[in-house]
């Protein structure tokens, strides 16, 4: 396959419609075979469910060129597992792990000429999702659903790729006690739309929210879990109810513990220690690691020690070994990596 003409160094994290994306939907109880399809647009009841009660939950992972010219992705299972729970929660039928694998097999071959090179820095990313379809009126679950796969290319989430970025203590909440924080649901991303662009108004790159019932724990931002390194060289990251469990969180604390022989730990983190911590950095599929240098709490700035230039030490040794693992260059634990093609 020819690679698309594309100045892949240069991409940032955008929308760019790619040839091929994946459709299945849900009728009468169950799903059908599933195609790809070369229409990027979607046309709608005017009274569908997505639309007027926000039915919908979605995925993040990426499509990467490894040294040696295979294209992989990294522990997609966690993906349908993940999107399960989500649709579980929303009161939508699931996708069966083993089609949403199949699916994504079948939408990267598809596009394959939309994989960026191995060493350019970017990724193919894709976005599966599901919405109810048809139309609702009283406040109930659709009884139709869409189940999609769009894929683009992207480079890195933050401008500036890994240099250290300042974000805020936000006094917005993301998520509510007992609510949809842990799942992957658009309501999540809208509840957190304001905040985001207030701060960027404000100078900041991201928020910090913490917990909404107390105010007293670090959450994680609006698209990333936290990562922080101890002065003791220990790596912390928040346990909460209301975040999302993120993949590349999950896989960086057994990277620190098997690869790196570091002790790691997944703990209820308090705001007031964040102070005392010698790195901090944000994780996911689509920030992979980076690193934060500024933590600003009304107006009460936390410098960390790493500093504004470059990444701490330890979250280095974390990014180098996690992307390394994502790119074929280091051995990677059982099942983490997806071959496709
Ligand atoms: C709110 C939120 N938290 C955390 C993450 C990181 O999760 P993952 O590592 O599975 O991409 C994401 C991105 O998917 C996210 O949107």
């Amino acid at each position: 396959m020819e690679k698309k003409n594309i100045d892949w160094s240069s991409i940032g994290f955008g929308y760019m419609p790619t040839d091929y994306r994946y459709v299945s939907n849900f009728k009468d109880g169950k799903w059908d075979e599933g195609t790809l399809s070369t229409d990027p647009n979607i046309v709608l009841n005017e009274c569908a469910g997505v639309l007027q009660y926000s039915q919908s939950v979605f995925e993040g992972l990426k499509a990467y060129t490894t040294e040696d010219g295979h294209i992989v992705t990294f522990r997609p299972d966690l993906n349908a597992e993940r999107i399960a729970a989500s649709a579980a929660r929303l009161e939508m039928p699931v996708f069966p792990k083993e089609r949403f694998i199949d699916a994504v097999e079948q939408v990267v071959k598809a596009n394959d000429a939309w994989v960026p090179p191995y060493g350019s820095g970017a990724t193919l990313y894709l976005r599966p999702y599901m919405f109810g379809s048809n139309a609702v009126i009283g406040v109930k679950p659709a009884d139709e659903y869409q189940f999609r796969i769009l894929t683009t290319p992207v480079g890195p989430y933050f401008k500036g790729g890994a240099k250290p970025i300042t974000i805020r203590v936000s006094d917005f909440d993301r998520a509510a006690p007992c609510g949809t924080g842990n799942i992957k649901a658009g309501l999540n991303y809208a509840m957190s739309l304001h905040a985001i662009v207030d701060a960027h108004k404000q100078g900041f790159d991201e928020n910090m929210y913490l917990d909404p019932k107390t105010r007293t724990k670090v959450e994680e931002t609006g698209g990333a879990n936290f990562i922080f390194v101890t002065k003791d060289g220990k790596v912390v990251t928040p346990k909460s109810d209301s975040i999302l469990p993120s993949i590349t969180r999950r896989s960086l604390i057994y990277v620190a513990k098997e690869y790196l022989g570091l002790e790691a730990e997944e703990r209820e983190i308090y705001f007031d220690e964040v102070k005392d911590f010698a790195e901090c950095g944000l994780c996911g599929t689509a920030a992979v690691i980076s690193p934060v240098g500024k933590i600003n709490d009304h107006g009460k700035e936390i410098c960390f020690p790493s500093g504004m230039e470059k990444m701490g030490p330890v979250i280095q040794k974390l990014y180098d070994t996690l992307t390394g693992i994502q790119m074929g260059r280091i051995e990677a634990p059982k099942g983490w990596i997806h071959v496709i093609e």
